[in-house]
């Protein structure tokens, strides 16, 4: 009996510094950083990795008001959906954000682009037929209790930027340069082959709904135009929460980053 103690203590103080070693060798056969910036480098990608997570529930999707509405019946849940996503902080945001996940991801696929292909695909799957992606994923009892009220109900009228894109596109240039072995090179082209109709909805979600008044213009919906809190109203959906925009939110606006986007 004592022998097995000894022998499961002495495992558990070496798991530790095994996992360290580990960690250490392939950051550094990964990543090719100066002593300074790779201390900070490899706290910021373990908290990364370490907050990725799986959530499973159902969105809730606001409805528009209708004249034989009840209180509280200002929504209809999205279809049970899981997730697996790489969250901003574990204590106060233990759920996926939708821009945000592009550049967890322009990171996490130089570590392992498995992880973010299946990251990817999740959020693909959540797309709805009209190609919208609900912006923020609050899946599960969990997730919920860290959103205030007035953040929970997702607007099908609003996007948020496709920074997926940037990842897809890091993966192709990667690919033309040669730098995956073939089986991934081959997971990634199938990956895309399947992928592309989703992304291809996205496009056509993105420049039918949320295209301006002039040709080729675009603007953010979703900004509140009645809000007597705010001088200058935010733009969640933008991702850009309170860069300045119009003082009074309107149709005629033109915002050139979602314009950059497209
Ligand atoms: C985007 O929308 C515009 C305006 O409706 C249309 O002319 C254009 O063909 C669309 N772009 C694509 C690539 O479908
Ligand atoms: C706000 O926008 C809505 C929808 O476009 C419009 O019906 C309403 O008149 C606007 N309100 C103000 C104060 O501009």
């Amino acid at each position: 009996m004592i022998t097995v103690m000894v022998f499961f203590s002495v495992f558990l103080v070496l798991l530790p510094i095994f996992i360290f070693f580990c960690y250490e060798i392939k950051f550094n056969a990964v990543f090719q950083l100066n002593p300074e910036a790779k201390a900070v480098s490899k706290a910021a990608l373990g908290t990364l990795l370490g907050g990725t997570g799986y959530f499973y529930g159902q969105s809730k999707i606001s409805t528009p008001p209708s004249s034989n509405q009840k209180l509280g019946d200002n929504f209809i849940s999205y279809w049970p959906a899981e997730l697996y996503t790489a969250v901003p902080s574990q204590p106060f945001f233990p759920r996926g954000f939708l821009w945000d996940e592009g550049f967890h991801q322009l990171l996490i696929w130089h570590w392992d682009v498995h992880i973010s292909l299946d990251i990817i695909g999740h959020w693909l799957d959540l797309m709805n037929i009209e190609g919208w992606i609900p912006r923020e994923q609050i899946l599960g009892a969990e997730a919920l209790s860290k959103v205030p009220a007035e953040f929970v109900l997702q607007y099908p009228t609003d996007g948020n930027p496709p920074t997926l894109f940037l990842v897809l596109r890091d993966l192709m240039c990667s690919i033309k340069k040669n730098q995956f072995a073939a089986t991934e090179r081959n997971e990634i082209s199938i990956f895309l082959d399947q992928a592309f109709i989703r992304l291809e909805a996205w496009f056509n979600w993105f420049n039918t709904t949320q295209s301006g008044k002039i040709a080729s213009t675009y603007f953010w919906h979703g900004r509140d135009n009645a809000t007597i809190r705010e001088l200058n109203p935010k733009t969640l959906s933008s991702g850009l929460d309170d860069y300045p925009r119009a003082s009074h939110p309107s149709e005629d606006e033109c915002h050139l980053d979602l314009r950059c986007w497209m």
